[in-house]
């Protein structure tokens, strides 16, 4: 019988040098899009996945991290003696389950795929999800939800993909693409950030996955790839060409929040969207586009 995906991976241990200062002293997880960090969105869908249990590989520095998935007693009770019953319930409901969050560290800066692998002893044998909190998926039915309804038709494993202009695979992982059915194509093989030129397609990889608990096993090798670091593509490229390695055209918007333009248009397309805040915002984006030439 197929296992079920109850298990996911936040790899959070990156230094986030590309919103220096802003990430000098606060993880870059932290950084909010309107009025949440990008941590409890990737949250907030690995939940709606029916995900249970949320392991964080994190670093030194990253404490922030697990101070906001837990109760900060002063700011609840000074909340309640306001009668801040509103305020009151968005603090309390972010904070999941006693023990369906595991904390564990990556010591060194070796790659994704390495962050991933330390976490192998908390997955064990079942297939868990993996989620890059850099990439925010707003979408009517969470991506990893999606995927999660995918995973159930059709198993094995299964990465989010969308299209990108050749000019950008140097910066993504690119499937080498197969059959297509329903928005899930097959993966034949996958090559982490070729030069345009060499890219097998533009279908490219986004921070979301599925993953059999086998990758690990290819993770042990611990081989450098492109960059030097360990990469996660490389451990899935040795899973595909068997029909058990899918990528999932998924349904929605993908921000990429670990660049400063993409982050800039994840905050202008959620506020807009903001019940108290997106009429205001949209009468400064007009008068802004107005002025544009
Ligand atoms: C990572 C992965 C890459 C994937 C990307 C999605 O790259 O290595 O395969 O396409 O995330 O955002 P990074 O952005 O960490 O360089």
């Amino acid at each position: 019988m197929r296992k079920p995906v109850r298990k996911a991976i936040f790899p959070v241990a990156g230094l986030g040098t590309r919103f220096l200062p802003a990430t000098k002293a606060m993880p870059k997880e932290m950084l909010t899009v309107v009025d949440k960090p990008l941590i409890q969105y990737a949250v907030e869908e690995a939940v709606a996945a029916g995900i249970e249990e949320l392991i964080f590989v994190t670093g030194r520095g990253k404490g922030a991290l697990e101070d906001h998935f837990d109760h900060s007693f002063e700011l609840e009770a000074t909340l309640k003696a306001r009668g801040k019953t509103a305020e009151l319930k968005i603090v309390e409901s972010l904070i999941p389950t006693a023990g369906n969050l595991v904390y564990t560290r990556q010591q060194e800066p070796r790659g994704l795929g390495h962050a991933v692998w330390c976490a192998r002893h908390i997955t064990g044998d079942e297939p868990f999800a993996v989620l890059l909190a850099d990439d925010l998926v707003h979408a009517g039915t969470a991506c990893l939800k999606q995927m999660v309804d995918v995973y159930n038709k059709v198993g094995g494993s299964i990465v989010a993909v969308m299209d990108v202009p050749r000019e950008h695979t140097n910066r993504y992982g690119i499937l080498k693409t197969g059959a297509e059915k329903d928005g899930c194509v097959e993966a034949l093989g996958l090559v982490e950030k070729p030069k345009p030129e060499v890219a097998p397609s533009t279908l490219s990889i986004i921070g979301r996955y599925i993953l059999q608990p086998e990758v690990m096993q290819h993770l042990d090798k611990q081989e450098p790839g492109a960059g030097g670091e360990i990469q996660l593509t490389d451990a899935m490229a040795k899973m595909c060409g068997n029909g058990q390695f899918h990528g999932y055209r998924f349904q929605g918007r993908r921000f990429d929040c670990g660049d400063k333009a993409g982050f800039i248009e994840a905050n202008i397309a959620l506020a807009l969207e903001h019940p108290q805040i997106g009429g205001a915002v949209k009468e400064s984006v007009k008068e802004f586009a107005a002025k544009l030439k």
